[in-house]
């Protein structure tokens, strides 16, 4: 393999073989192809994009270059959900215990942040002690035993992903449907699942901008779950205004906790519940009663307790990570909420530090917002629009600008 001839080709809108997306990934993975080609591959593949074959190709080399898991006999349903990525959506924290509680098993294999989205493994993180580099023997025990295990991709479990994912972060090749299918089902394929349902996301806050945008990836993604024989279904959601009241990894988990004990925001408690629907079906009610009579919330504490963190310290999570300024802004003007902005306050989620600018920087757990006001509700002039936690008073100017762009008042 020639890796420059076979990034010029893709360069100038070729088509690339199984085989030769198979040699470049597996080079990749062993540390023979180096960042800097991966990343000129991925640009290529961002404006040229990818035929359906190639991109099932890519999905099956990036899952085969690693373990995948493999269930008992016998095994309850195996079931996931992948977000295609947004601002607040913390909705994974609590989906995958509820379903745990309702008899399934979930491995579910999630991201860091990506862009100006945030990712489920650096908010799990924000729990002091919180392994979620977990080997896959330990994983299968801990499904077995408690029915969820919440992890990232490793040097051994979806290797060509983890490098992959982190490299494209830093070199604006995220939004690009063959690369996010094939990051997304090579993690999920790994679970070895028997059903799946994709939160597609399109708006501002997301890679994909508009519904129809958004249509396409969902067909790309359940083009190759279904080819790959999982059951699949792909729902789509606007994420024009952030999911919940919290954006930023230690308050999304604190928004998450709330959810997981019957309370929280209801937008996010009803896509919870509408994804948890899609996926074991029966009465909503159900489904419910395992948020509001603390079932979820039990088995959140238990996976962190199992993977390493104190359940004591859920409650003082804020206290923990509690950033120098937290400061209200206050509505220019009294009216009703017409936007609040999922791009300008993910936007702003960056750059006060939740999210990051290079493959090796870490993320701030503290920063970010909360009390966010939605779209709809009436404010008076003065009232706050929401609490900015910044690390200094610098971020804390350069966020409050953001934020008056973001948030409309009418
Ligand atoms: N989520 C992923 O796991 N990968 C992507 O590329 C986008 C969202």
């Amino acid at each position: 393999m020639h890796v420059p001839t076979l990034i010029a080709h893709k360069r100038d809108g070729g088509e690339l073989s199984a085989a030769e997306l198979r040699q470049l990934i597996d080079g990749y993975t062993r540390g023979e192809v180096p960042d800097y080609q991966m990343a000129a591959f991925a640009m290529a593949v961002f404006f040229r994009g990818m035929t359906a074959a190639e991109t099932a190709a890519l999905t099956q080399a990036m899952m085969a270059g690693g373990e995948c898991f493999s269930h008992r006999a016998g095994h309850p349903p195996v079931v996931d959900k992948h977000s295609t990525g947004g601002i607040g959506d913390k909705v994974s924290l609590v989906l995958a215990p509820l379903l745990a509680c309702a008899g399934c098993w979930v491995p579910m294999v999630s991201g860091r942040g990506l862009g100006i989205t945030g990712g489920t493994l650096d908010k799990l993180e924000a729990i002091p002690g919180l392994r979620v580099r977990i080997g896959l023997d330990e994983a299968a025990a801990q499904l077995e035993r408690l029915g969820v295990v919440m992890l990232g991709q490793t040097e051994r479990l979806c290797p060509a992903d983890k490098k992959l994912y982190a490299l494209r972060d830093v070199t604006g090749t995220v939004p690009s449907i063959p690369l996010i299918t094939a990051s997304i089902m090579s993690k999920k394929l790994a679970e070895s699942l028997d059903r799946l349902v994709l939160d597609v996301k399109y708006g501002s806050g997301a890679f994909m901008r508009t519904q129809q945008e958004a249509e396409v990836l969902a067909a790309s993604l359940v083009a190759v779950g279904r080819e790959m024989r999982v059951e699949v279904r792909a729902m789509l959601h606007p994420m024009s205004e952030p999911t919940g009241r919290t954006v930023g990894n230690a308050l999304e988990v604190v928004e998450a906790l709330e959810c997981l004990e019957g309370g929280g925001p209801a937008d996010l408690r009803d896509l919870v519940l509408d994804l948890a629907g899609a996926l074991v079906g029966g009465a909503r009610a159900a489904l419910a009663s395992l948020l509001d009579d603390g079932s979820a919330r039990r088995k959140f504490d238990a996976m962190v307790a199992a993977q390493g963190g104190n359940p004591a310290d859920l409650a003082r999570l804020g206290a923990i990570h509690q950033a120098p300024i937290i400061r209200e802004v206050a509505a220019p003007r009294g009216g009703v909420v017409a936007t609040v902005d999922a791009g300008g306050i993910g936007q702003a989620a960056l750059q006060l530090g939740a999210g990051r600018a290079r493959a090796s920087d870490g993320v701030d757990f503290a920063v970010g917002f909360d009390r966010l006001v939605k779209c709809g509700e009436r404010v008076h002039h003065g009232q706050a629009l929401c609490r900015i936690h910044a690390r200094t008073a610098v971020d804390f100017d350069m966020a409050e600008a953001m934020v008056a762009t973001a948030i409309g008042v009418e």
